[in-house]
């Protein structure tokens, strides 16, 4: 029967959409709960560097405890590996760290409007710095994409240059980091789920230092003993959840990263924004005019515009 074939590719075509959008649900299910938690965190301990230092510790514990226990199978890495991954390391530091401290400062359906740019960005590194071109409609999407967010940032009730700038920060590197994370995930034996390992564990080498330096432990033993006061123990709780479910967001979305291409990735991420905006707007009961929600919408609109022109 030579439909055979053809029925077989079909049914694995379909599996692996299903497969993808269970990956999708996922990822997005675990952001929601990770930025509540980070910013009940941030609201009642103000050190962005303290908790993003402890996300990736967190998760890097997590991931030497499955290798040693054998729940998971550790990587064969070479010295080659973690060379390529360096550059990486480097750019999701600065991408968490910066969306940290914008968080830190802004309403966290603030510091997500701005990111849900992160495409334009893509469009505009690829554009200038690799000199690749793109057909005149992923350009024209750019400017729902940066108008929207221009509107949605002027309109802001709770504006801060700084929460604004980390975001930005963010959205850059994060465009540094998925295009090396790509390419350094090409043909590698080195599984999505054990390449975000990796990438946790040189992250945290690289921010401890820096977030000594910047915060340090005075301030952050100072601040806790505040905290406790005040809000008692159940703040440990919030501190532990803010930090598994980054590195199992995380974690999820580098083992789609491995099925997709960058482009639908970067889409998948900006949706999932929709759902941390609308969600984290409920539960923290921040103050939207219309326009503000407006600029928001549009912003959203250029990225799915953006993405119709661009595949
Ligand atoms: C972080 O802390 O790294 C940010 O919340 C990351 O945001 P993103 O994964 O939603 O881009």
């Amino acid at each position: 029967d030579s439909s055979r074939p053809v029925q077989q590719e079909a049914k694995s075509e379909a599996a692996k959409k299903v497969k993808i959008g269970v990956y999708f649900a996922t990822w997005w299910a675990l952001n929601v709960v990770f930025n509540i938690y980070n910013k009940k965190v941030l609201n009642a301990y103000p050190y962005p560097w303290l908790t993003s230092t402890l996300s990736l510790a967190c998760g890097s514990l997590m991931m030497l405890i499955s290798w040693a226990t054998r729940i998971a199978e550790a990587p064969k890495t070479d010295f080659e590996f973690w060379k390529t991954l360096f550059p990486v390391a480097v750019a999701h530091t600065i991408g968490h760290v910066a969306a940290t401290v914008s968080m830190s400062k802004v309403a966290v359906s603030f510091t997500h409007i701005i990111k849900s740019s992160e495409p334009a960005f893509s469009v505009l590194v690829s554009r200038f710095l690799l000199g690749e071109s793109f057909p005149v409609p992923v350009y024209l999407s750019l400017i729902p994409i940066i108008g929207g967010c221009a509107l949605a940032a002027v309109t802001e009730l709770n504006f801060n240059m700084i929460g604004f700038m980390g975001a930005m920060i963010s959205n850059l590197a994060f465009v540094f980091r998925n295009i090396f994370s790509k390419k350094g995930m090409k043909g590698k034996s080195v599984s999505g789920m054990n390449y975000y390992a990796c990438l946790s564990l040189l992250s945290l080498l690289i921010l401890t230092p820096f977030a000594i330096a910047v915060e340090g432990p005075q301030m952050w033993v100072a601040g806790w003993q505040t905290t406790m006061s005040q809000i008692g123990r159940q703040f440990i709780w919030w501190m532990a959840a803010q930090s598994v479910f980054y590195h199992l967001y995380n974690q999820v979305s580098y083992m789609s990263l491995d099925e997709i291409s960058p482009l639908t990735f970067s889409i998948g991420n900006t949706m999932k924004r929709v759902s941390v905006i609308v969600s984290s707007i409920i539960i923290f009961h921040t103050p939207v005019q219309p326009i503000n929600a407006l600029g928001a919408a549009i912003a959203i609109l250029g990225t799915f515009l953006y993405s119709q022109s661009k595949q």
